[in-house]
């Protein structure tokens, strides 16, 4: 899979893709992530990408030039699924969302800036338009960030384990399990005893047990989902 990235604010991407399982992914083979900075794109001298609004108000608009410079010519290089827009407005992001997206083979994502985009970007050159949630963000890389490591974790031969992204909340409307490691006790705090017993079927079955519990009691709306 290969996710394409535009932003005015590469720096703030190639942190958070060059340690633990995303770098991994990369070094694999199984994912790779281009940053392309919007000002490259830009053809006057003071390689501008932004402007004031027609109208008026407060804030910088980011032009459609340069924006639809690297889309055309990264489409011209390869066919794309889907053309993501960031923003706050998009669709609400979450699990069912990255599983679709991690099917596909290339996609790109443009992260919005400033007051946002000139609106022809979205109704012309975008497909898609996701949030990751109800707060607001100084610009979409950090919501770039968090869709491209959602996606990538999910590729087959990402994670060691495979099946531990099967295991994840939310993969089927469930939260997580309580996880123990050693010491068996510490400072009197003891781990149950049922997970040092060796019974799988029990394990298996408190486990559920436990997520089952820890849905109703922390998130009652996905707990509705989950006993529909
Ligand atoms: Cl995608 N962008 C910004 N700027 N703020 C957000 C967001 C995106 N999702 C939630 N808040």
């Amino acid at each position: 899979m290969r996710i394409d990235i535009i932003t005015v604010l590469p720096e703030l991407l190639s942190g958070p893709f060059s340690a633990s399982i995303i770098k991994r992914a990369q070094e694999k083979g199984k994912a790779e992530i281009h940053l392309h900075n919007i000002r490259d794109y830009s053809l006057d001298k003071q390689k501008s990408v932004d402007d004031y609004a027609f109208g008026g108000g407060a804030g910088m608009v980011l032009n459609i030039e340069p924006i639809d410079r690297c889309i055309t010519q990264l489409k011209q290089e390869r066919q794309y699924d889907e053309v993501i827009y960031m923003t706050p407005d998009g669709e609400l992001f979450n699990q069912g969302i990255a599983n679709q997206l991690s099917l596909y083979k290339n996609i790109i994502i443009l992260a919005g800036h400033y007051k946002g985009v000139d609106d022809r970007v979205r109704q012309h050159l975008i497909t898609r338009e996701i949030s990751i949630g109800d707060y607001v963000l100084s610009g979409g890389e950090l919501a770039a960030a968090v869709v491209t490591d959602s996606i990538i974790r999910l590729i087959p031969g990402v994670l060691n384990d495979e099946t531990s992204a099967l295991t994840d909340s939310f993969q089927d409307d469930l939260l997580a399990p309580p996880v123990y490691t050693r010491p068996a006790e510490y400072n009197g705090w003891e781990v149950p005893e049922l997970l040092r017993s060796g019974n799988l079927k029990a394990i298996d079955d408190w486990r559920l047990e436990q997520s089952i519990e820890r849905t109703k009691e922390r998130r009652p709306d996905l707990y509705k989902k989950y006993s529909k």
